[in-house]
């Protein structure tokens, strides 16, 4: 049972988009995913609450209880575990880091959010866990800028996912409205680019993308009414 951990020290960097999207995917794969809340914002408990706790399932734990709430999910029988962390928060980013098998980094691909992150690279070398910066709310079109963008977090010493999530209006609507970019636009480009990092996620694990247990299925999500 895979554990992904989603940190950054920069507040606006995607974690928490990218936790719960990760988490979806994974639902759709027909796999039991959770998202586990670290951070007390609650933003993604609370995108759970607007959706009326369709899956995937979200639950918050203080970083202290992390282990103890893992160790209970796994025995409930929890597949693919996504951890969403605070920014700013040195001591629930370690916690998360100790714990997971994979680090993935959002970071928009700007000077000051790139400077940012070396906090955070210096933190998943310190606990030797294998960890990726993915870059988020990028142009969709900026080859060379990517380029430069990997170039510069190589040089921090950490590695560039070659996948990224570009800026797309699907991900700020469909949040909105307590839901998923493939709930909000199944045929969509942010669909399309969470499913493919997804699968990357799980090539990286070592875990099967769907379920061997169930088939795939699909959330039935409730519109909710909520502003961003
Ligand atoms: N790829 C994207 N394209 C467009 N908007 C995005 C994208 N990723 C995130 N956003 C938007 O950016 C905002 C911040 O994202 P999010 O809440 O995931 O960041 P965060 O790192 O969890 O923030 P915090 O540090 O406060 O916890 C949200 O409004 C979200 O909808
Ligand atoms: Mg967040």
């Amino acid at each position: 049972m895979p554990t992904i951990a989603i940190i950054s020290q920069k507040g606006g960097a995607g974690k928490t988009t990218l936790a719960l999207h990760l988490a979806a995917a994974a639902h759709d794969a027909g796999r039991v995913a959770l998202v586990i809340d670290t951070d007390p914002q609650a933003t993604a408990s609370q995108w759970a609450a607007w959706r009326q706790d369709a899956p995937p399932e979200v639950i918050d734990s203080p970083p202290p209880r992390l282990a103890a709430k893992i160790e209970q999910a796994r025995g409930q029988g929890a597949e693919f575990i996504v951890i969403d962390t605070p920014p700013h928060a040195d001591s629930a980013a370690r916690a998360a880091v100790e714990i997971a098998d994979l680090v993935l980094i959002p970071c928009r691909p700007s000077a000051f959010d790139l400077s940012a992150i070396q906090t955070t690279a210096k933190l998943v070398q310190l606990l030797r866990k294998p960890a990726f910066v993915v870059f988020t709310a990028g142009s969709p079109n900026a080859p060379r800028m990517y380029q430069e963008a990997s170039e510069l977090v190589e040089g921090f010493g950490t590695t560039a996912c070659p996948l990224f999530i570009p800026d797309r209006a699907a991900f700020r609507h469909a949040s909105a409205e307590g839901r998923t970019v493939m709930e909000f636009e199944p045929e969509g480009k942010a669909a399309d680019d969470i499913r493919r990092i997804y699968k990357w996620t799980c090539l990286q694990v070592g875990t099967l993308v769907g379920s061997s247990k169930k088939p795939a299925r699909k959330s039935s999500v409730h519109k909710g009414k909520n502003v961003a």
